[in-house]
């Protein structure tokens, strides 16, 4: 017998332990997902020779009290009326039939693949049965499971949602990680992350050791991460026999997916939608008597006419298809049986336009004449909702809040912002949500009636050829336009209204063109390089659908040329640096020499602003005046980023004076855009110090920050090989990139107000194919900077230069001061290597 007290003790000394235990758990947890200090490691490996053995067992007998905990928590749950209520609605998900069938599959295969229509439980409810079954049969916290989707918007609100269905709060055993940001903690088994997240995680983890379930969602998308990410898993699971991974996809091409991985068995969920009804272009001009005019469609352009037709150009060769298919059918009997006005109406459809008019049209024909119900219209991108938006706004019934909530969804909206599109509005308030293409399969707003579809979708398009990325809008797919359509018949039967003709619906194609076909592989190719995989040939070679080895080639060449790669194609100092920072590798490039040169405010400013957006508006009514802002903070600068810099600075004091809000009204200028570049500049700025590419003292990174011609210099490092050289002909002035190739800039760049630029070069940083080729933001430098800092680290390449200026720069007539440039650049290469050799070094000390 035991006396009491010395129970009491002993208990309260295994508990002590216990909990010493779980601390040193979450710091293994920390460690696992590759954020632990030095500190962590001591305390969770105290030494050798005290054994690992007890602390193993220690730690299961902590993962089982976990278990149990977590068992009780969800019975909780799901006995109390909310939670009752909870599931009776998650019963009656068309997944729930298949529930049983659906963990035996996964407990039976290694792999999986799922489809089933939108909305009919996939994401929410999959993942979760997983985790349900494991809590239920007392393993809770033995498993570990992560569901990918393609965009942070998606993994952040079903995240949130599979929360709320577990009457958890975010972050509690459900958590979401995406690009800078995240909500998880130490009791988190199911993460919902971007597919890139989890690339990044196989980076530090190649065995995911510790992970259980894998669930790839949206992989009818084929998205370039998604792509990625199944060669690498398929490699995997070769060594992880334990790893489970289901792939989930909302078409029913599952077999594709089925054979790459062995004849994994499939499993096809029935949905049940209520039937749409659908409109095409020739209907809705009946039913809304809208007349289509020449005229009406150019005036949906606003004032900058030719520069709004030049964007939405397609292909002349596709543009043309269309065009004589809408001519054959109107000849034909097709449209015999629509009165001569619509017949003469269409004949004046432009294909390379979205009728900001008829979409306007057809809103009010909804608002006036239809039953109550949400409506989702399908637009391109970001601009073309925020002009449509604007729009709307200034119509007396769309643009009264009293009767219709405008909201838009897009890539990179506010959080707060999210919400409100799930949101019921008040009664007799109408819901309008602008949408990209995201809306199409990966978020679902409930409450959606109608769907207005435009037909086309900002798709990069990548000419391997000329190596130049395309952004078009250009048709979508016979799977889109029916997933579209499939948004409306979620609650109550819907309607769709397409804004083209039938006929040109029959010719779109059947499905989309997989990301990893039509975009560059710079970002792809080093991130192989940095898992160390194979030969990054061999490795794509493994690919569902292998891409060009022009491609490939190209993307290598420009590895090598911003230097990440050497000459064998093995990754340098730089390359992995640039692996470690998730952004694309030329602005990589760029903050890493931002910092090395102690000038990484305004850098970080540029960086930033060139991976969120440009917070520069121009509303449709007011360009000029928004162009004369915009040019106010360029100060002969001639750049784009220049004026980017200064705006942003402007937005900080402004914000210490309390002014902000007018500043940004005076200077059109987005607060919300500028909140996310001072968001993304600060964890920036966390990771180059965690790489130890800055020092803590913020005067010692910024003590060159005023040198104007260093910050041009660190621009250009980046963006070389972006870079066009300034032809002045007379009164006019035109601009050649490298390839030879002639570009305009854009309109709202600052550099194409000036009738002469006193550079030789701009350096830009996206050149972007429509009917020609344009360079958005740019900044002018000098032949001093480009010979310095364009190019890779080392002597090779400034040969290539030479080679590639031969012709422009005349300072390289005479030989002996390009000898001298050779020079200058090698000893500059050669201080830049030795600090990212060893980033303690100190090369400003050096008198250099
Ligand atoms: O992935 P899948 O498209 O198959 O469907 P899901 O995203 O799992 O959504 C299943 C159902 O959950 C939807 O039909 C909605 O009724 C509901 N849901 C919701 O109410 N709120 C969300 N944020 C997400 C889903
Ligand atoms: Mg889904």
């Amino acid at each position: 017998v035991i006396p009491l007290s010395l129970q009491r003790r002993v208990e309260s000394l295994i508990q002590d332990h216990y909990d010493r235990a779980l601390l040193r758990s979450d710091k293994a947890n920390a460690m696992l997902e590759g954020n632990s200090t030095s500190e962590d490691i001591k305390e969770v490996q105290p030494d050798a020779n005290q054994g690992s053995l007890i602390d193993a067992h220690v730690m299961e007998k902590i993962l089982y009290r976990k278990s149990f905990r977590m068992k009780n928590l969800q019975r909780t749950w799901q006995e109390s009326p909310e939670g009752s209520k909870m599931l009776t609605f998650r019963k009656s998900l068309p997944a729930y039939r298949e529930k049983e069938r659906l963990l035996s599959a996964i407990a039976h295969n290694q792999v999986i693949v799922i489809s089933g229509e939108t909305g009919c439980g996939k994401t929410t409810q999959l993942p979760q049965y997983v985790l349900e079954s494991e809590i239920e049969s007392g393993r809770g916290a033995f498993c570990n499971i992560i569901c990918t989707q393609p965009r942070r918007i998606s993994a952040m609100s079903v995240a949130e949602r599979v929360s709320t269905e577990r009457g958890e709060n975010i972050g509690e055993s459900v958590g979401y990680k995406v690009r800078l940001e995240g909500m998880r903690g130490k009791d988190t088994h199911l993460l919902f992350c971007t597919s890139g997240i989890l690339l990044r995680k196989l980076l530090g983890d190649r065995n995911l050791n510790g992970v259980t379930h894998v669930f790839v969602d949206e992989i009818h998308e084929r998205g370039m991460n998604e792509d990625f990410l199944l060669i690498v898993l398929k490699d995997l699971l070769s060594r992880r026999k334990d790893l489970r991974l289901i792939l989930m996809s909302a078409t029913l091409n599952a077999e594709l997916f089925s054979n790459y991985f062995g004849d994994a068995p499939t499993i096809h969920i029935p949905g049940f939608t209520y039937p749409v009804r659908t409109h095409f272009l020739e209907d809705i001009l009946e039913s809304t008597g809208y007349k289509l005019t020449s005229s009406n469609q150019l005036d949906d352009y606003g004032q900058d006419k030719l520069w709004k037709t030049q964007r939405q150009l397609m292909p002349r060769k596709r543009k043309n298809q269309i065009t004589s298919l809408v001519e054959d059918a109107l000849k034909n009997s097709s449209f015999e049986c629509y009165g001569s006005r619509t017949r003469d109406s269409l004949a004046n459809w432009n294909p390379d336009c979205i009728g900001f008019n008829l979409i306007e049209a057809v809103l009010c024909h909804i608002c006036r004449k239809e039953r109550p119900g949400a409506v989702l219209v399908f637009m391109t991108g970001w601009d073309d909702i925020s002009c449509l938006r604007d729009q709307l706004k200034a119509h007396p019934l769309l643009g009264d809040p009293n009767r219709v909530s405008l909201l838009t969804c897009h890539g990179s909206m506010a959080t707060s912002e999210q919400k409100l599109i799930f949101e019921r509005p008040p009664p007799n308030v109408r819901k309008i949500v602008l949408a990209t293409n995201m809306a199409e399969a990966s978020i679902t707003i409930n409450d959606i009636v109608f769907v207005v579809d435009c037909g086309k979708a900002k798709e990069t398009t990548y000419d391997a050829l000329n190596n130049t990325p395309c952004l078009l809008p250009s048709w979508i797919s016979k799977a889109s336009a029916r997933q579209r359509r499939g948004r409306a018949g979620r609650v109550q039967p819907g309607e769709c209204y397409h804004l083209y003709p039938r006929c040109v619906y029959e010719a779109f194609n059947e499905y989309q063109l997989p990301e990893l076909l039509r975009t560059p592989l710079n970002s792809l190719c080093l991130q192989i390089k940095s898992l160390q995989l194979d030969s990054i040939g061999k490795f794509l070679c493994a690919a569902l659908q292998p891409p060009e080895p022009l491609a490939v080639q190209n993307a290598v060449d420009f590895l090598k040329m911003i230097g990440a790669l050497d000459e064998n194609e093995n990754l340098t100092n730089l390359g992995k640096y640039l692996s470690m920072l998730p952004v694309d590798p030329k602005l990589g490039k760029m903050l890493i020499m931002g910092a090395v040169f102690r000038c990484l405010d305004p850098i970080l400013t540029v960086v930033s602003g060139l991976s969120v957006r440009d917070p520069f508006l121009l509303p449709q009514d007011k360009k000029d005046l928004a162009g004369t802002a915009k040019s106010r903070f360029s100060a002969k600068d001639y750049s784009d980023h220049m004026a980017l810099v200064r705006a942003y600075e402007g937005w900080k004091d402004a914000e210490r004076e309390g002014s902000a809000y007018e500043y940004c009204w005076r200077n059109f200028l987005s607060a919300q855009t500028l909140q996310a570049i001072h968001t993304l500049r600060k964890q920036f700025g966390y990771i180059l110090k965690d790489a130890n590419l800055v020092d803590l003292d913020a005067r010692t990174c910024n003590s060159l920050s005023h040198n104007q011609s260093l910050v041009r210099a660190i621009i250009c490092s980046g963006l070389f090989p972006g870079i066009a050289s300034v032809v002045h002909r007379e009164s006019s002035m035109s601009f050649k990139t490298m390839d030879d190739g002639q570009v305009l800039l854009y309109a709202n760049s600052v550099n194409a107000k000036y009738q002469t630029i006193p550079y030789p070069w701009l350096v830009f940083g996206e050149k972007v194919k429509m009917n020609t080729v344009f360079i958005r933001d740019s900044t002018g430098v000098s032949d001093s900077i480009v010979m310095l800092f364009g190019g890779a680290l080392g002597k090779g390449e400034m040969v290539g230069h030479l080679k590639m200026l031969d012709g422009y720069i005349d300072l390289f007539m005479d030989p002996s001061l390009a000898e001298c440039f050779v020079q200058l650049k090698e000893e500059l290469d050669k201080l830049i290597q030795k600090k990212l050799e060893d980033p303690t070094v100190d090369i400003h000390k050096e008198g250099k």
